[in-house]
């Protein structure tokens, strides 16, 4: 019994010591190792022996397995893992770094444009979506720009058709919300929009944030403490706002909106052209035309509108004078941001 023990260690052995694939040392396992393997049955033999011997060939046979067990644990991890002595055959440096995988990041546009809703959102806003595809209606009509208005050709159209367009702004928003909604309302509608326009400050898509409110008794005071809430929050400083008069169909008085320049502090440079403003809206009161194209009351209810542009924002935000390079996908570029 205890050569048996002894020749089936060392056969073992030998037989582990040419295991040379995990398929191997599968086969070495079942033949040796597992329930019906040889040492198993070893230890069914010892039921056999004589009572005195048992104690002494027990251990034995124990001892036997035991460390047959380690060392296929050892040789189990040789073959699965690499170690040094594994892979230095194959050319493998483990003492080189390892590769990083690749981090990807929010577009520079799309973090401005969650951060513009998020700031309007803390002032009770709420957020809605209209189609980029729209109805000549509302991106025109409703907005109180009838066919052959002059207006019209400040939008450089795209048309799909005779009455379905690209919009032009994300004020046909104000159209939609209205018809479908009764105020009080405060509402903002961020997404592209699109212009056959294409320059150093024009890109032929670009996005908008849409915003108004409607209510009794809303002034242009309202206005202008909303944006100068909404400038301050975003450019995270005490910033001088101007409001100059300016022209839209839908909202009477109308204005175009300044802020101090953001690179010069209001002294003047290149990027505000010296003037020390830079604009970065157009707003106005809601039209009482518009009013009564969705059917409210202009009587009983005031409103205010604006509409900004978040490319341009971002621009100014990081001083940035070449729109384009925001859809020119460099990640050299927009992983800066
Ligand atoms: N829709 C206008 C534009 O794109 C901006 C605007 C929005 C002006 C709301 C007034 C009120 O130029």
């Amino acid at each position: 019994m205890e050569q048996e023990i002894v020749a089936l260690q060392s056969t073992a052995k030998e037989m582990l010591a040419a295991v040379e694939d995990t398929t191997q040392l599968e086969e070495f396992r079942i033949r040796f190792l597992g329930r019906k393997g040889q040492f198993g049955a070893l230890m069914k033999g010892l039921g056999k022996v004589a009572k005195e011997d048992k104690p002494r060939l027990g251990q034995m046979a124990n001892a036997a397995k035991k460390e047959m067990e380690k060392l296929f644990s050892e040789k189990k991890q040789a073959l699965t893992s690499f170690t040094a002595g594994s892979v230095s055959g194959a050319g493998i440096d483990l003492t080189l770094p390892g590769r990083r995988p690749e981090k990807g990041q929010l577009h520079p546009v799309t973090q401005i444009m969650n951060e513009v809703c998020s700031i309007f959102e803390n002032l009770g806003f709420s957020v809605a979506e209209g189609p980029d595809v729209e109805h000549d209606h509302y991106n025109f009509e409703a907005l109180n720009i009838p066919a052959h208005h002059p207006a019209r050709d400040m939008h450089d159209t795209f048309y799909v058709s005779d009455s379905i367009l690209l919009r032009t702004h994300t004020s046909p928003m104000q159209a939609r919300i209205m018809e479908t909604r009764e105020p009080p309302l405060r509402v903002i509608a961020p997404g592209k929009v699109y212009r056959c326009d294409s320059d150093i400050t024009h890109t032929p898509m670009f996005h908008q944030v849409e915003g108004f409110l409607v209510d009794r008794d809303v002034s242009f005071a309202d206005l202008k403490g909303v944006l100068t809430v909404f400038t301050r929050k975003m450019f995270k400083k005490d910033l001088a706002l101007r409001f100059r008069p300016s022209f839209f169909p839908f909202t009477e008085p109308s204005a175009e909106v300044d802020i101090a320049c953001v690179i010069c502090d209001g002294k003047g440079c290149r990027v505000c052209k010296k003037t020390g403003w830079l604009e970065i809206l157009g707003a106005g009161m809601i039209d009482p035309e518009v009013f009564k194209m969705v059917g409210y009351n202009p009587e009983k209810y005031s409103g205010f509108a604006f509409g900004l542009g978040i490319e341009r924002i971002a621009m100014l935000k990081y001083g940035i004078d070449d729109i384009r390079l925001y859809y020119e996908n460099d990640l050299r570029f927009l992983s800066q941001f």
